[in-house]
């Protein structure tokens, strides 16, 4: 996966994608993050990348013009059949909200460019020329586009195969199968009094996995109900979380 940044803060893009898990998949390869400064696309001297709202108003607005060049040089260099249908995502709290389905679509995609939105916004005209989807991380606002940039390839990254090793596989997080995850134990044994679960200790596959699926359930039903209509569950399951329904985790 190949993704291009256009942000006015590539430091902050770059170190992210040097680090951890990131890096590593960089590495190998698997990952490609390209930060692009929005800066060098201006070109008065002051290099200017935003302005004042028409209408006026609190906040400053990023220049149509200067995104509008910052996307046609980055797409200029993403081989031509394949640019016209390249997603160019912006940041924005108005945009669609960026789930775990959405993570695993851009995952598929093999090369995208996303914007990170900065100050009072982007001018409507940039968007409506060039932009293919607006994606929100959550109902909050944030100062710029960069954590939600990072997020986006952060969650992307862990659906491309050989990201993520054995023993961080995707397949039991949160939110797959629709669920959240189950509780997790490590050593030692004994902390604060307290021992892990029994099943747990058991060494019985079947049964450590009973009590993951069912803690997993429980929790979700506790937390999350919401998710749980779209869960694939067996009518013992079904009676087990009606059951649950006025007890706490
Ligand atoms: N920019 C500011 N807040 C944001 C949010 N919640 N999601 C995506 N981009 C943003």
């Amino acid at each position: 996966m190949i993704v291009h940044v256009i942000t006015l803060f590539p430091d902050l893009i770059e170190a992210f994608a040097a680090s951890s898990i990131m890096g590593r998949a960089s590495e190998k390869g698997l990952l490609k993050v390209k930060a692009w400064h929005l800066r060098d696309f201006a070109d008065d001297k002051h290099k200017t990348v935003d302005d004042t709202p028409y209408g006026g108003g609190a906040g400053i607005v990023l220049k149509p013009d200067v995104l509008y060049k910052a996307v046609s040089e980055v797409k200029k260099q993403i081989r031509e059949e394949k640019s016209a249908n390249v997603p160019v995502v912006l940041t924005s709290p108005q945009g669609r909200m960026f789930k775990s389905e959405v993570a695993k679509e851009y995952a598929a995609v093999h090369e995208w460019i996303v914007i990170c939105g900065h100050y009072g916004g982007v001018d409507q005209r940039f968007i409506d020329a060039c932009v293919t989807d607006e994606v929100s991380i959550g109902d909050y606002v944030l100062t710029g586009g960069e954590l939600p940039a990072m997020c986006m390839i952060d969650a992307a990254s862990r659906f491309i195969p050989g990201v993520l090793g054995n023993l961080e596989s995707a397949e039991k997080d949160s939110f797959e199968e629709d669920l959240l995850g189950y509780p997790l134990y490590t050593k030692p044994a004994v902390f604060n009094g307290l021992e892990p679960p029994a099943a747990l200790l058991s060494g019985h596959h079947a049964e450590i996995e009973k009590w993951r699926r069912m803690k997993r359930l429980e929790i979700t039903s506790l937390r999350r109900p919401d998710l749980l209509k779209a869960a694939d569950m067996s009518e013992d399951e079904i009676k087990f979380v009606r059951g649950l329904k006025d007890k706490k985790v």
